[in-house]
């Protein structure tokens, strides 16, 4: 069958690691009989260059009807200056929200030619490989009333101000996200962690009861358990192996997300996924993308590590695809590669040696593919 993939490069490295996922793609077009109705379009930087915003209407109407949208990074220096309305990040958050994406995933995963980058010890993240899943459209973020009033007739208030923000989740909102944390443990370890502060949160004891009757009525095969947050906290960096799925709110899971992300090392290697509501075809609403940015600093100059970029293609072979076991293989020849002592820049250790280049990493890649 067709997989519709729409992909926006961007600005700064962008362009630069995406090329690699073009020769990924080519190879499982060659080798494994895929088919790929790919198309590109502009984001960010690049589309206000051309079109005088961060992203037009007509790569927006696009991205609501492809399987999966495969976004580079967006941003520079030459876009620091514009109005709010025009900065290159706001094509993102439009895609974001018009595509209605309420569950951002993080993986973890420490592939073990890389576990001495970690901030913990090796032997306990080798081999690590978690799935962080985040609410991502509703919570305190959001939530209403918020602002910041004048509190003057509270004399005991030095300063005489207060600032509001209200943690808001309807039970709708959690059983969605609920429902992809555990459709993705299908896809895994079978295994969902809920994490809340239901002994000091209303909205945390909602969510418990929530994500408990979605598991008790529509996958009562997964197991769950439910942990509070900052218990959850301290258990991510004892012993994050015992991890499968984790599913948590907007503002816990950008906070463990992040934390988690340090287990693995290098910003260069970690992919993200944001899926939405499913489509007509059963597919779900998708965005995958690296977490790093544009980075200008090295931008042109063939230093980008594309891995990150290259897993985030993985995640949608799996999530938006169903192809776990093309997934699985790309992964590996990634690990492989790492295993053979393929660095690009960002992953010299001190021990130094000569870095590949953006593109010898994707060709590295592809060959190990080819020798699985
Ligand atoms: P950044 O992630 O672009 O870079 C941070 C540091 O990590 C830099 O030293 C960079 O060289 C390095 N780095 C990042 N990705 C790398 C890779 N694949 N290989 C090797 N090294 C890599 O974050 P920064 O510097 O804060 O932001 C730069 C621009 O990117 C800004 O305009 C920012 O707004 C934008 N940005 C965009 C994001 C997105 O598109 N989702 C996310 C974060 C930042
Ligand atoms: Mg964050």
């Amino acid at each position: 069958s067709d997989y519709s993939l729409l992909i926006l490069p961007g600005d700064g490295i962008g362009p630069e690691v995406m090329a690699e996922v073009r020769k990924v793609i080519g190879w499982f077009q060659t080798n494994r009989g895929m088919r790929f109705d790919v198309s590109e379009d502009l984001v960010g930087g690049a589309a206000y260059d051309k079109h005088g915003k961060p992203l037009a209407d007509e790569t927006m109407a696009k991205a609501q009807q492809v399987d999966a949208v495969l976004l580079g990074a967006v941003g520079g220096p030459k876009y620091d200056n514009l109005d709010f309305s025009l900065k290159p990040e706001r094509g993102l958050l439009r895609l974001r929200k018009e595509m209605d994406l309420y569950a951002n995933l993080r993986p973890a995963q420490c592939f073990d030619a890389l576990a001495d980058f970690s901030s913990l010890k090796r032997n306990i993240v080798a081999g690590l490989d978690i799935l962080i899943v985040r609410e991502l459209t509703s919570g305190v973020y959001f939530g209403e009333p918020r602002g910041i009033h004048d509190d003057n007739n509270n004399p005991e208030n030095e300063g005489g101000r207060v600032g509001i923000n209200t943690q808001r989740y309807t039970s709708g909102e959690i059983r969605r996200v609920a429902r992809a944390a555990f459709e993705l443990a299908k896809k895994r370890g079978n295994k969902v962690c809920s994490m809340e502060k239901a002994n000091v949160m209303e909205s945390g004891i909602l969510w418990r009861e929530e994500v408990q009757w979605v598991h008790d009525n529509e996958f009562p095969d997964v197991e769950l358990s439910h942990m509070y947050a900052d218990n959850g906290a301290m258990q991510l960096v004892r012993n994050p192996r015992q991890f499968d799925v984790i599913v948590t709110d907007n503002l816990f899971g950008d906070i463990l997300s992040d934390a988690a992300a340090m287990l693995t090392g290098s910003l260069g290697m970690l992919p993200s996924a944001s899926l939405g509501a499913p489509m007509d075809n059963g597919r779900p609403k998708a965005l995958y993308e690296p977490v790093h940015g544009s980075a200008p600093d090295i931008a042109g100059q063939g230093k980008a590590n594309p891995i990150a970029c290259i897993l985030s293609f993985a995640m949608a072979l799996r999530y938006s695809f169903n192809e776990g076991q093309a997934a699985d293989d790309l992964e590996k020849a990634v690990e492989k590669v790492l295993a053979d002592g393929v660095r690009t820049a960002d992953l010299m250790g001190p021990e130094g040696g000569t870095p590949v280049s953006t593109s010898e990493m994707g060709d590295k890649i592809t060959e190990a593919l080819s020798r699985a």
